[in-house]
């Protein structure tokens, strides 16, 4: 059977990390992408020459040149600015929206077929872009984000209730932004929802501590941002989409009246496999947690707006 091809742009701290996680897990071959000269020559090479160790049969290319990437089966977009100390995801959103629209360009020429996984921020102005400049069909594009937030969500509540980290089932919706959702009754320990564990401070604390997981680890890091469990979460999508399991991911997708919500990305539960977005998943949500997610996607809305495409 034909091998999978993954690109992965931008050979940063995701966009690299992502690259090892895919290889040492031997999920497809790779074509590490950098504007910078040298840069994915050097880490592919060096990833290489842990296959021995590590025994993995996955190549990992590094390149500058958009034809090694050409017939990806899907495009992972990392590249673009990280935030630094003071500076909001939407700082980002005039110079990353300039670097992203050129790389969808040549990506969407190269692999036609492919699933865009976009991981750049602002996450969800960036991915209805991709969707936009690429022309492909939205299912085709997919911004990771709730994963993440899902996930530190999970390990706030493993760390309180000093559970595993695996045992919890966590939800967040919404842009990846200050106003996330977290939505506790469907947050779950070994089923149990955490509304039943936690009494409510308790969950606000960790709710609010999840909105502002990104900038902890800014705070802490100084001079980059987060991307051991931001590259896992892109990863977990990519096999996703590989393997076509099917599974539930909380993922930013283009939403077409579910949630009351239409002609805007935003993150919500989504069944993903071969082809991208099978299905969008309804939970149900409390009267408040339906206004947050509204206004939530109102303001991805509003972003996208600025860009004037
Ligand atoms: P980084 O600065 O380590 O890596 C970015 C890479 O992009 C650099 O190697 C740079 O040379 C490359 N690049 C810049 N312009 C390019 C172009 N035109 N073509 C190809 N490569 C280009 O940054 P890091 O930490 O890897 O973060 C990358 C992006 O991911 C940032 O926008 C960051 O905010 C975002 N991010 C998003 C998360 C999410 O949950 N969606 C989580 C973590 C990071
Ligand atoms: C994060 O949440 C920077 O968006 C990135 O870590």
């Amino acid at each position: 059977m034909k091998k999978a091809k993954v690109t992965v742009v931008g050979a940063g701290f995701v966009g690299a990390t992502a690259a090892q996680r895919i290889v040492e897990k031997d999920l497809a071959d790779v074509v590490l992408i950098d504007i910078v000269e040298g840069l994915p020559q050097g880490k592919a090479l060096d990833m290489m020459e842990s296959a021995p160790v590590e025994e993995f049969s996955s190549k990992i290319l590094g390149t500058n040149r958009y034809e090694d990437t050409a017939g990806s089966d899907v495009i992972v977009i990392t590249a673009g600015l990280a935030r630094k100390p003071g500076m909001s995801r939407d700082d980002l959103l005039f110079k990353n929206a300039e670097i992203v629209g050129g790389i969808v360009d040549a990506c969407a020429k190269h692999s036609p077929d492919a699933v865009i996984v976009m991981v750049t921020n602002p996450l969800d102005v960036m991915t209805w872009l991709a969707q936009k400049r690429s022309g492909f069909p939205a299912e085709r594009v997919i911004g990771m984000a709730g994963e993440l937030d899902s996930a530190r969500y999970a390990y706030f509540i493993s760390e309180k209730l000093g559970c595993k980290p695996g045992d919890v089932k966590a939800m967040v919706l919404g842009g990846h932004g200050d106003q996330m959702v977290p939505v506790p009754q469907e947050t779950k320990v070994k089923g149990k929802p955490i509304t039943k564990l936690l009494d409510t401070p308790a969950i606000e604390t960790i709710n609010q501590r999840t909105r502002d997981g990104g900038a902890e680890i800014v705070k802490l890091l100084k001079t980059g941002s987060a991307y051991y469990a931001p590259s896992s979460s892109a990863v977990k999508m990519v096999r996703a989409i590989l393997k076509n399991t099917g599974e539930t991911i909380p993922s930013c997708v283009y939403l077409k009246g579910s949630y009351g919500l239409a002609d805007v990305y935003c993150g919500v539960p989504a069944k993903i496999g071969r082809g991208g977005v099978q299905k969008i998943v309804e939970i149900s949500l409390t009267g408040q947690e339906r206004q947050e997610l509204h206004r939530s996607a109102e303001d991805v809305r509003q972003n996208f707006q600025k860009l004037k495409i």
